[in-house]
């Protein structure tokens, strides 16, 4: 039987806290014109020190699941996307399965830069299409802010922080994820990361006198490689759904420069109104980027059932990809398991407490048994 992956649910999160171009300037040496002028964002957002991933992740996929109406026990497997994740390990994803109380959930990370969305969802559908899994959560999710130099304008003006989710379900109707394409040049991997706190440069005094526990980026070298390739990966993933430029809807791409994104639009010969851009009030979120411009469009009512939308992302690595989708929408009513989400404060607290029970059973069978408790 051939199941095919759809997109019944999304949600977004971003922190309160919003940052201007006028802000920034106070702190480094720049100005709203040129912020604007060269990559079209006029403020992002920046999470507070109680929000992290993992929490923004959590309300963006508790959204998600409303969305979807759907409960946390009904999720087979959760991915989150994330170049900023709460720990080396755990996953940021096993958080959030533990937050949401998705019970019977498989959960792990994807790094992948900003083109880790992407390959998220593909990872996700490639499972439901085999019949492994039949609910997914994808998750994009980031709090680049915490890795910025914010007295390097080159980097601390770009990103901003976020999260966004699908819940991707098995039908047989076809539809949903049609395509993807999955591409990576290591060779470009000099030109944009993070490179302390792994296991070539473990965390030092000198890595952090050096400021190695910063993003780094050369601006220029990146610009050029993803004026490159966007244009390049949405043709491939429309030849190999079969689709045509004119039969697309919607580009939603990873939203980092608006100048990147028209010059991709004018190489395709492609609408820019047909290109969806929230850039400018979020600045480019990385793997939240593309969730969140979509969660928009589909809120603004753009996104109708039937739309054929090509996803295109490049980031890190170097990496890109893209996915062609057929957007659905909720699941119709009488395929819904009604998920009471006037009682999801009660939910949660029930999640709470179960967690924090399964950490004192596990405390007390430590001193009882004065070894590792039993698996
Ligand atoms: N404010 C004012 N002036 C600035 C600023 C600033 N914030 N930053 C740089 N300048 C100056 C430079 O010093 C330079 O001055 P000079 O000519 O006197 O030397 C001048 O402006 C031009 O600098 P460029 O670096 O050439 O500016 P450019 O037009 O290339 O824009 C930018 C820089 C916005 C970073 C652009 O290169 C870009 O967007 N690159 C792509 C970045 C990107 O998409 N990164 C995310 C990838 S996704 C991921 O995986 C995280």
């Amino acid at each position: 039987m051939n199941f095919y992956a759809h997109i019944t649910g999304w949600g977004m999160s971003v922190p309160d806290k919003v940052l201007t171009n006028d802000d920034l300037a106070e702190l480094v040496d720049t100005n709203d014109e040129w912020i604007q002028s060269r990559t079209g964002i006029r403020e992002r957002r920046i999470a507070t020190d109680e929000q992290s991933t993992a929490t923004l992740a959590t309300d963006a996929a508790i959204h998600a699941l409303d969305k979807a109406k759907i409960s946390p026990s009904d999720v087979d497997l959760i991915i989150v996307a994330t170049s900023s994740p709460d720990n080396i390990f755990p996953a940021t994803a096993s958080i959030v399965q533990d937050s949401i109380g998705a019970v019977k959930a498989g959960a792990f990370d994807i790094s992948a830069a900003c083109t880790g969305f992407i390959l998220a969802l593909n990872m996700a559908a490639q499972a439901i299409h085999t019949g492994s899994i039949s609910t997914a959560l994808v998750i994009g999710s980031e709090t680049l802010s915490r890795f910025l130099d914010w007295t390097d304008r080159s980097t601390c003006i770009i990103f901003g922080d976020g999260a966004g989710a699908f819940v991707l379900q098995a039908s047989e109707e076809p539809g949903g994820v049609l395509s993807a394409v999955m591409r990576s040049d290591g060779s470009g991997a000099d030109l944009l990361g993070l490179s302390a706190g792994g296991s070539y440069y473990p965390a030092s005094e000198p890595t952090i006198h050096e400021g190695k526990h910063f993003l780094f980026m050369n601006g220029k070298e990146v610009f050029r490689f993803a004026t490159r390739v966007m244009a390049g990966a949405t043709k491939d993933v429309l030849d190999q759904a079969d689709i045509s430029l004119e039969e697309l809807d919607w580009i939603i791409p990873h939203q980092a420069n608006r100048r990147i994104i028209e010059t991709a639009a004018r190489r395709l010969k492609f609408p820019i109104e047909q290109v969806v851009i929230n850039l400018d009030r979020y600045g480019n979120t990385s793997t939240a980027s593309i969730p969140l411009a979509t969660v928009e469009a589909a809120q603004e009512g753009k996104l109708k059932p039937g739309d054929k939308i090509v996803f295109v992302g490049f980031g890190a690595g170097l990496s890109w990809g893209s996915l062609a989708v057929q957007w659905t929408g909720p699941l119709p009513e009488e395929r819904r398991k009604v998920w009471p989400y006037r009682l999801l404060g009660l939910y949660r607290f029930y999640v709470r407490l179960r967690s924090l029970l399964l950490r004192w059973i596990r405390f007390w069978e430590g001193l009882i048994w004065g070894r590792p408790p039993r698996q």
